[in-house]
């Protein structure tokens, strides 16, 4: 392994820039629209789900407005670290000495608070207590998940931004992107794949295609490689399964069992998780028999955790499955 292999392709093709976002394209022009301006920019409070691209856009405006000493006046800070907002008011009290020297020559020092809706809310109030008394050398830029758990006085202090999960054809052009970059094979099919089990996260994303590609290490990624790097079965596979047991082909369904269980060494436990998800998908069931069945799943899931033989009981489901079937009129032909 060279050094390169070494480094985290959601690090090495983290965008430097804001033209380099992907997606966000409102996030990004009114942003833009303060940097021209700085002194405009009020706090900002960033929310929405992880990989979003919300750290990474606080490091483009840090850089943008700091310059090549971004790394010396802005603090970035995990807020749900104990030290959290005693380290912030120990740096806020040395920018606001730096802000007659060297801070002359930018606008301000940037504190950069990383899953604020983690901090508690006393953390919160004294967090803006700091953020009233240093308005004139420091921005905040705070970070979290949910905007609704940060408190009142914090948000209506802010411009808050909302991210929106990217786009799954955005997902899928920057994966190209990267694969093109990596020269690596990346099948169209793998890439669709990778989009439905990353929902929108784009750090989830790379990081599959990165160990697919160590994995298959220089041949081409299909769909299969994604299925085993992330350890599911085709969603389409679980249920054909499923439905084959409920039409009452009990054969065919062991079959296919088998073959998840030898092709992708799943566990037993993997298997019935897995059924469980795509039972809530299965069109021709009603309401109540999806009930009955969750109850008939998790009677098994819970004697494979008690050591069961995972044979014998991913039959003996599959087998109650027929049952099922033939009790209500076998009206599932699947
Ligand atoms: N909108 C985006 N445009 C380009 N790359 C992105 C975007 N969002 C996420 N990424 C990629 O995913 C990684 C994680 O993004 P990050 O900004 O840390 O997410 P968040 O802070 O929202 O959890 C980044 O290193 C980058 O490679
Ligand atoms: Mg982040």
């Amino acid at each position: 392994m060279n050094q390169n292999d070494a480094v985290m392709w959601t690090e090495k093709y983290r965008p430097k820039t804001l033209d380099e976002i992907v997606n966000l394209k409102d996030v990004v022009e009114s942003l833009k629209a303060f940097l021209r301006k700085p002194a405009t920019m009020p706090h900002l409070l960033f929310a929405g789900r992880p990989g979003t691209g919300k750290t990474t856009i606080a490091l483009c405006i840090a850089k943008q407005l700091l310059g090549v000493s971004w790394r010396s006046f802005a603090l970035e800070l995990n807020a749900s670290d104990e030290r959290g907002i005693k380290m912030v008011r120990e740096r806020v009290k040395t920018f606001s000495r730096y802000s007659r020297g060297s801070l002359a020559s930018i606008p301000y020092a940037l504190v950069i608070l990383d899953e604020c809706d983690q901090m508690t809310s006393s953390a919160q109030t004294a967090l803006r207590r700091i953020m009233e008394t240093s308005s004139h050398t420091c921005r905040f830029i705070l970070i979290c998940n949910y905007s609704s758990k940060i408190i009142e006085p914090i948000q209506s202090r802010c411009a808050i931004f909302r991210f929106s999960t990217l786009k799954q054809e955005d997902v899928v052009k920057h994966l190209k992107y990267v694969a093109e970059m990596e020269h690596i094979n990346l099948h169209s099919n793998a890439a669709k794949t990778i989009v439905e089990f990353s929902e929108g996260d784009l750090r989830r994303a790379i990081n599959i295609l990165q160990t697919s590609a160590v994995y298959e290490d220089g041949k081409m990624i299909n769909e299969q490689t994604i299925l085993r790097v992330v350890g599911q079965a085709s969603p389409k596979q679980i249920q054909l399964m499923l439905n084959k047991a409920l039409s009452g082909k009990l054969i065919d369904a062991r079959n296919m069992l088998y073959e998840l269980m030898t092709t992708y060494g799943f566990s037993g436990v993997d298997i019935i998780r897995q059924m469980h998800r795509e039972l809530f998908r299965l069109q021709h069931l009603s309401q109540k028999e999806k009930a009955e069945l969750i109850g008939v799943f998790g009677e098994y899931d819970f004697r494979l955790s008690e050591g069961a033989n995972e044979d014998i009981q991913l039959s003996a489901l599959l087998a109650q499955l027929t049952r099922f079937s033939e009790s209500r009129g076998n009206s599932a032909n699947g």
